[in-house]
């Protein structure tokens, strides 16, 4: 199998010194034989742009764009890269249009796609779908995330608005990506608001391969420590021999908790790392 790379373009956090511009929000740059894929577009045009620029990643090079959901933190630079390429192809789950709210001060925001809607909605190449979708050779949506028993990555302060009232939002449009890879397959989360978990048993089911690796956002800041104690037990469990490039909304308390539980195979993702993959396995590079 010939070489894969992920690259972090956007995230909270980035390498000191790399010239990279950090903001809440997350990207990511998956590239093979086959050609690019960017997983969401960071929070920002202006991010999204000036880091790919100083990575030396060519935007005109992205032959599809995945969003995992709806949330500003994810789709701020789809503008830019529908100006870059018009006919970009667009990948993201039918609900991701339900306009988001956050609630702060008892003050709701929108923090969903609305003001991009019109970009999107007219994009001529956005592709809909709730099942698993084949992006290019060897890189799949996870689609719609369907049996949620185990906990969600959720935010108190989320919100729709339906039937004139405020409800939960369900996160019906959370999706990941699956990268399939010499021995196995690895996760690649947007915020995991569906749950890692129940995403990475619902994908164990489809591929029916080892897990190699969980990249990205999982989610778990929000969570205690009881369920922090219980996911890791069941990582341990049913994913045995799996790493974790973590980073986005993941956590730092939980991610030096995994560090403790995982020794060895925990490392943080932050804009300017990245990950090489080839029939060797997978090497972190920074
Ligand atoms: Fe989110
Ligand atoms: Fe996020």
């Amino acid at each position: 199998m010939l070489n894969k790379k992920i690259v972090c373009v956007v995230n909270d956090t980035v390498l000191p010194e790399s010239g990279l511009k950090s903001e809440h929000g997350l990207s990511m740059w998956i590239e093979g034989p086959q050609g690019v894929a960017l997983w969401d577009s960071g929070g920002s045009g202006e991010v999204l742009r000036h880091n790919l620029k100083a990575l030396g990643l060519d935007p005109g090079r992205i032959q599809a764009l995945a969003l995992s959901h709806a949330h500003d933190d994810h789709t701020g630079g789809l503008d830019y890269l529908l100006q870059v390429n018009p006919d970009l192809p667009v990948y993201a789950h039918p609900d991701i249009f339900q306009p988001r709210f956050s609630r702060k001060n008892g003050e709701y925001r929108s923090m969903g796609l609305p003001e991009r809607c019109a970009v999107l909605k007219n994009a001529p190449n956005l592709r809909l779908n709730d099942l698993p979708i084949l992006l290019m050779p060897g890189l799949w949506t996870s689609g719609k995330i369907r049996e949620r028993k185990e906990l969600e990555g959720r935010s108190a302060n989320h919100f729709i608005r339906m039937d004139e009232d405020w409800h939960a939002d369900p996160y019906r449009d959370d999706m990941s990506l699956i990268l399939e890879v010499s021995g196995g397959i690895i996760l690649i989360c947007g915020c995991c608001h569906a749950g890692l978990l129940n995403t990475l048993r619902q994908v164990k089911q489809r591929f029916n391969q080892p897990v190699k690796a969980v990249l990205g956002g999982t989610h778990l800041i929000s969570a205690d420590g009881a369920a922090v104690r219980h996911v890791i037990r069941v990582l341990k469990d049913e994913f045995p021999g799996t790493c974790y490039y973590l980073n986005h909304c993941s956590g730092e308390d939980v991610i030096q908790r995994m560090e403790e539980a995982f020794v060895g195979c925990v490392k943080r993702f932050p804009a300017g790392t990245w990950l090489e993959i080839n029939e060797d396995g997978l090497f972190y590079c920074k």
